[in-house]
């Protein structure tokens, strides 16, 4: 079976172009779609580098199905939320049931929830004194960060960590798992 990836990312994208390069080279994986509520978003830049299509859309496209009918006449097979940041309406996580994951830049269940991204999911756990930090993937629901987590990976929080030195570190363990782990789940 091909898959048919589709991306949703809502700034840089850095996780997007690392995933859509990373199935380049994979015959039956590929991102054929990315998708952001934000028109200035870098992912957008990003995409059209990688000559892969894009829709721009806002919270009532996705509220009330048109999301969802653009994902149809793709033909998308799997969703990947990829730092983005308004929350999937019931109906398209039902009719994508166990098909839309998302990454979490922090250890799940902890810093999760409404209003925990980006920095401020690293400026909270910095500020904890945690020693460590991490990835987690999960399938999505409903609710902001509740879905089956599938996979976690950590990395230590040192004394001199600040919340971009912590990001950093994040996103080279973001680069490294994510695309394996949606291929591991695909295959
Ligand atoms: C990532 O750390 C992701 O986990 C979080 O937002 C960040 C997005 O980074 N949800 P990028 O846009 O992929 O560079």
């Amino acid at each position: 079976m091909k898959h048919r990836l589709a991306v949703f990312a809502s700034g840089n994208g850095s996780n997007a172009e690392n995933i859509a390069k990373y199935f380049r080279e994979k015959p039956n994986i590929s991102v054929c779609l990315i998708l952001t509520n934000n028109p200035n978003a870098g992912v957008l830049t990003r995409a059209n580098q990688l000559n892969i299509e894009t829709q721009v859309f806002n919270r009532t496209d996705l509220n009330e199905g048109r999301v969802l009918k653009i994902l149809e006449q793709h033909e998308i097979t799997f969703v990947v939320l990829a730092g983005f940041l308004l929350k999937i309406p019931e109906h398209l996580v039902k009719a994508y049931n166990n098909k839309i994951v998302n990454i979490h830049p922090a250890l799940l269940p902890k810093y999760g929830g409404k209003g925990m991204y980006g920095d401020k999911v690293h400026e909270a756990v910095v500020q904890s004194g945690d020693a460590e930090s991490g990835i987690t993937i999960h399938w999505v629901n409903e609710n902001y960060d509740e879905g089956n987590i599938i996979f976690q990976a950590t990395c230590a929080v040192s004394e001199s960590d600040d919340a971009n030195s912590l990001a950093n570190k994040i996103h080279q363990l973001e680069y490294e798992h994510f695309p394996r782990v949606i291929e591991k789940l695909l295959s």
